[in-house]
C-alpha cells in the first residue's frame, strides 16, 4: 500500500491540485486497493521561492514536484512494481 498525499495548501491548490484531488475516486483498476489517497495541508514544499515546482504530492514521504495526474500515476506504477 502506498501512501498518496496531494497538498491543498492554496498555492498547489490553485497551481492543478485541485485536479489531483480526483485521483482519490478516479484511481485505475490496477491502483485501486493499493493506493491510499489523502489531502493535507501545505507540505512546506513551496516555501523559499520554491511555489514553481507546485502542485506537490508525497509518495510515502517522498515529494514529487509538479505533479500532474500522469506523472502521480506513473510514479505509483513504479513504486508498485
Ligand atoms: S501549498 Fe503545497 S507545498 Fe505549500
Amino acid at each position: 500500500m502506498v501512501h498518496l498525499q496531494i497538498c491543498q495548501g492554496t498555492t498547489c491548490y490553485v497551481m492543478g491540485a485541485a485536479q489531483l484531488a480526483s485521483l482519490a475516486t478516479t484511481l485505475p483498476d490496477d491502483l485501486r486497493g493499493r493506493v491510499r489517497v489523502t489531502g493535507c495541508r501545505c507540505l512546506g514544499l513551496c516555501r523559499d521561492g520554491a511555489f514553481g515546482g507546485a502542485p506537490y504530492v508525497t509518495l510515502d514521504g517522498e515529494p514529487l514536484a509538479c505533479a500532474t495526474t500522469e506523472s502521480v500515476l506513473a510514479a505509483l506504477r513504479a513504486r508498485l512494481a
